[in-house]
């Protein structure tokens, strides 16, 4: 297809296929939703109705998920990983002091004397960096964050301010999650990767219970009768994806939407893994400006439930962010000023590029009763990133939001 963008149909989609997978059922969604909406400062981010671009594309209704605010670390990517984070001081306290601390416990301190002696470990483009690094924080534990070579200093900073200690690599993404695994190996520290592999399943497990918290709240937001009939999601290693989908499925079962999964042209690997039938590595170094989705390598958790779970996956070319952040910012239909991120527009760009192809749009199924769900999953969270790719600054957005309300 033209410009970079390419629809695959996944002919392994199936409705059987998307039935809980072991770490993603109902009861620990639940155990997540429970946990999470109980930490200081919760409070649901908005599901914004754009209903002005909705009528503009004659589709029914459009739902953009505002990831931007959430717990003030700007991206979705703050559940997983702090809730993992949790979960696994839990369980090596729960191995020298007899029994499982609460959540509220581990924040209180009162086992400083444990989680002090313990290293949280990962390695991050950015947001599941902060999450970890504030999850931390919040329990007590120092926290060594591997960033890849090209992570944007702001966000190297953001991961800092938590007060972990950076380890900048220079290597890509993928070649830095293996030295960070290797260190943990090496050195007994507790690894809290976002991206799983064979033997390696539970930790990234936690990480998509948390997210789920974001789906749980859509349900709550659109009511339980309202399901929407196609749902498009960025992947990156695919945790966030296969999170939604197995979560979304556990609910709504037969009235679960078309679930579409959105990568940049040069960071594939999900596309690539679909059209293979198989996890399938890129060649090359991924590389792409959307940093939250820079990812050549599948989790294989993910990719369990998504190679059944997803039914098209699709590519989009970098070149559409500027354009997309902008049409956000700058809505010309009447709807709500937002500020998103490089990576939070993945899911507008291919739904955009669908409904201005007669072809792709037929394929896909959306019509004048189509209700579509998209996640932005982060704001501005390298602000000057931001400003560079959208000529404006975030701030000013912000203020024409607060000033539409
Ligand atoms: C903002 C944002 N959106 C989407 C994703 C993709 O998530 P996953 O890697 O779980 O597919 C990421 C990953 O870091 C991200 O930071």
């Amino acid at each position: 297809m033209a410009d970079g963008y390419n629809l695959h149909s996944n002919r392994q989609a199936s409705r059987r296929g998307r039935l809980p997978v072991s770490g993603l059922s109902p009861a620990e969604f639940e155990a997540a939703r429970e946990e999470i909406s109980s930490w200081p400062n919760y409070r649901p981010t908005p599901l914004v109705s754009l209903s002005g671009l909705a009528r503009a594309s004659e589709i029914a209704s459009l739902w953009y998920k505002d990831e931007g605010t959430r717990f003030g670390l700007g991206s979705f990517k703050a559940l997983g990983g702090a809730y993992a984070t949790g979960r696994l001081l839990q369980s090596k306290i729960a191995e020298n002091a007899g029994r499982v601390p609460s959540f509220a416990e581990l924040r209180s301190g009162m086992f400083r004397d444990f989680t002090r002696n313990m290293k949280i470990v990962t390695a991050t483009d950015g947001n599941h960096g902060r999450s970890v690094a504030w999850g931390a924080r919040m329990f007590h534990c120092p926290c060594v964050v591997y960033v890849p070579r090209l992570c944007s200093r702001n966000r190297e900073l953001a991961i800092a301010s938590y007060g972990a200690v950076v380890v900048r690599s220079t290597s890509g993404y993928d070649e830095t999650v293996n030295e960070c695994a290797h260190d943990a190996n090496e050195n007994g520290w507790l690894l809290v990767s976002d991206t799983s592999w064979d033997g390696y399943e539970q930790v990234p497990g936690w990480v998509m219970q948390g997210y789920t918290m974001m789906s749980s709240e859509v349900m709550e937001q659109l009511g339980p009768d309202a399901p929407p009939t196609h749902v498009f999601v960025q992947g990156g290693c695919g945790g966030l994806a296969a999170a939604v989908c197995a979560h979304f499925e556990s609910v709504w079962r037969a009235r679960a939407p078309r679930f579409i999964v959105v990568e940049p042209l040069g960071a594939a690997c999900l596309y690539a893994s679909a059209v293979a039938g198989e996890p399938t590595a890129l060649h090359e170094e991924s590389h792409t400006i959307m940093a939250g989705l820079d990812c050549g390598h599948v989790s294989a958790l993910a990719w369990k439930i998504l190679f059944h779970g997803a039914d098209f996956f699709m590519m989009i070319p970098d070149s559409t962010v500027p354009d997309c952040l902008r049409l956000l910012a700058f809505p010309p239909f009447g709807d709500a000023p937002i500020v998103s991120g490089e990576s939070a527009i993945a899911g507008l760009a291919a739904l955009l590029y669908a409904l201005r192809n007669s072809k792709v749009r037929s394929r896909l199924g959306l019509c004048s009763k189509s209700k579509v769900l998209l996640f932005g999953t982060e704001g501005d969270t390298d602000p000057d990133r931001y400003r560079e790719l959208t000529g404006v600054s975030a701030a000013d957005i912000r203020a024409r939001a607060a000033a539409f309300e």
